[in-house]
């Protein structure tokens, strides 16, 4: 578990050209959601193509704990043998989520509805985030939650033990708390109605349907409404996990910031609530192109192929595409240091409770090595210096973040001077690989400060 990790100190030097083939690991979105879904149905669930990184192997742990039967097969192939809906049973000990906030809220929405009670707690990051936003809309299905000052874990859930349906809009553009209330209504009677103003990623509605629930999207004034039938008999399956585009998004920019690189990602999700980066980095002007589009599970698929592109340009980015990259500014904030003129980021404070307040993280960092960063409580503008133009040199507090980390990693492969973090060891919670992979297409990542 991250919890406990020593800290790894990591330093990424100019390189030469970045070339071949990237194959980035399993979406953390669907790899959490495959284990809680199939904990969650009678029967047994295989999965392939399973992210293993710490945030995912611990709501693996975790499922156990409710009495879920989950088994490593050996090369990223799992077996989940479930419990049912309604079927979890009480954790002996305390649940450790790690550094995860998706495996924390998704994991109290799923238990909440059943009459039983689970206490959790995570690593120094995941402790200080807040868990109000889940725990209220679960106060109305009758569910208790006791936490520390500010809704802060560790915190003790009490579901509820005669559950009823909720209508909730959510207040805050969150798939986790979408989510936590979605899985929730899977044992609450009737219809539980989840309404959000603007489309977060839509993972956990699709696979609701995949695993055979009643679940209806509409679009509307209001926004889109998910109505969900409680109680049904969710079907056993097997989930073929695709690769992450929050990860893809590590090697497709550092293709195209450092000089003569061409990087093949293939097999990357674009489905149209992830795919806002690569949009935006389009928009800059970056070599970026999708090949081999195809569909795959009901999911748009390309093979992406980024080269350098020394001519990008800052923009202004939609605050209305914010939810479909939230994930993507750090890294987008080290691309825009490498274009010119100004890159704007509105409508995106939701980074400020991420694994890191991630507008700060980065913009001390961004100024550390020689860049010009401003900022405001929902907003923040890099202003770019150029292709060869990015002093570098300087070691950033990575936060307890691993895309913190791995985005001042990506920034050293193309500054003047090489670029250091204080404790590269979170990068594991997400991108496991990230070391031999960026190593395997020619980066200078070593372990250490310069
Ligand atoms: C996630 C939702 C997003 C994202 C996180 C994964 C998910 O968080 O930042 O990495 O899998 O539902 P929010 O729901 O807080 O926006």
């Amino acid at each position: 578990m991250s919890s406990h990790a020593t800290p790894i100190p990591m330093t990424s030097s100019a390189c030469g050209p970045l070339s071949g083939v990237a194959e980035v690991p399993g979406d953390k979105s669907i790899s959490h959601r495959s284990l809680i879904l199939g904990a969650m149905c009678v029967g047994e669930t295989t999965i392939s193509g399973l992210l293993e990184g710490d945030d995912v192997l611990d709501t693996a742990r975790a499922m156990r704990a409710f009495g879920a039967d989950v088994t490593d097969l050996g090369g990223g192939n799992w077996s989940v043998h479930g419990v049912g809906v309604g079927g979890f049973a009480e954790p002996d000990g305390v649940i450790d989520c790690g550094n995860s906030g998706t495996g924390v809220r998704l994991i109290m929405g799923a238990m909440a509805t059943s009459p039983i009670t689970a206490t959790f707690t995570g690593d120094a990051s995941l402790n200080g985030r807040p868990m109000a936003r889940v725990t209220d809309p679960l106060a109305l299905f009758g569910t208790q939650a006791v936490g520390r000052k500010g809704g802060r874990l560790p915190m003790t859930i009490v579901g509820a033990a005669e559950p009823v349906p909720v209508r909730y809009v959510v207040p805050v553009p969150s798939a986790q708390v979408k989510s936590a209330v979605l899985l929730a209504g899977l044992n609450a009677p009737g219809k539980t109605v989840v309404i959000e103003a603007e489309a977060t990623r839509d993972h956990t509605e699709r696979m609701l349907a995949g695993f055979g629930a009643e679940i209806a999207v509409e679009d509307t004034d209001e926004g889109r409404v998910i109505t969900l039938t409680g109680q049904p008999e969710l079907q056993a399956q097997h989930v073929d996990v695709p690769r992450d585009p929050s990860s893809a998004a590590f090697p497709v920019c550092a293709a195209l910031i450092v000089p003569g690189s061409d990087v093949l990602v293939p097999g990357i999700g674009l489905n149209p609530t992830r795919a806002g980066l690569f949009t935006t980095l389009r928009e800059m002007g970056a070599d970026l192109t999708y090949e081999n589009e195809r569909t795959e599970g009901g999911e748009p698929v390309a093979d992406l192929r980024a080269r350098f592109s020394p001519d990008m340009k800052g923009i202004e980015v939609p605050p209305a595409r914010a939810a479909s990259m939230i994930d993507e500014y750090p890294v987008l904030s080290v691309v825009a240091s490498f274009a010119q003129g100004q890159t704007m980021m509105r409508g995106v404070k939701e980074l400020r409770v991420k694994e890191s307040d991630r507008i700060d993280a980065m913009a001390k960092g961004l100024r550390a090595n020689g860049v010009e960063v401003e900022e405001g409580p929902d907003w923040w503008a890099v202003t770019g210096l150029g292709h060869g133009n990015v002093p570098g040199g300087a070691t950033c507090a990575s936060q307890l973040d691993h895309r913190i980390a791995m985005s001042f990693m990506i920034m050293g492969m193309a500054a003047n001077a090489p670029v250091s973090v204080d404790d590269g060891a979170p990068i594991t919670t997400s991108f496991p690989i990230f070391e031999p992979l960026m190593a395997q297409l020619g980066a200078k990542v070593t372990r250490g400060t310069a």
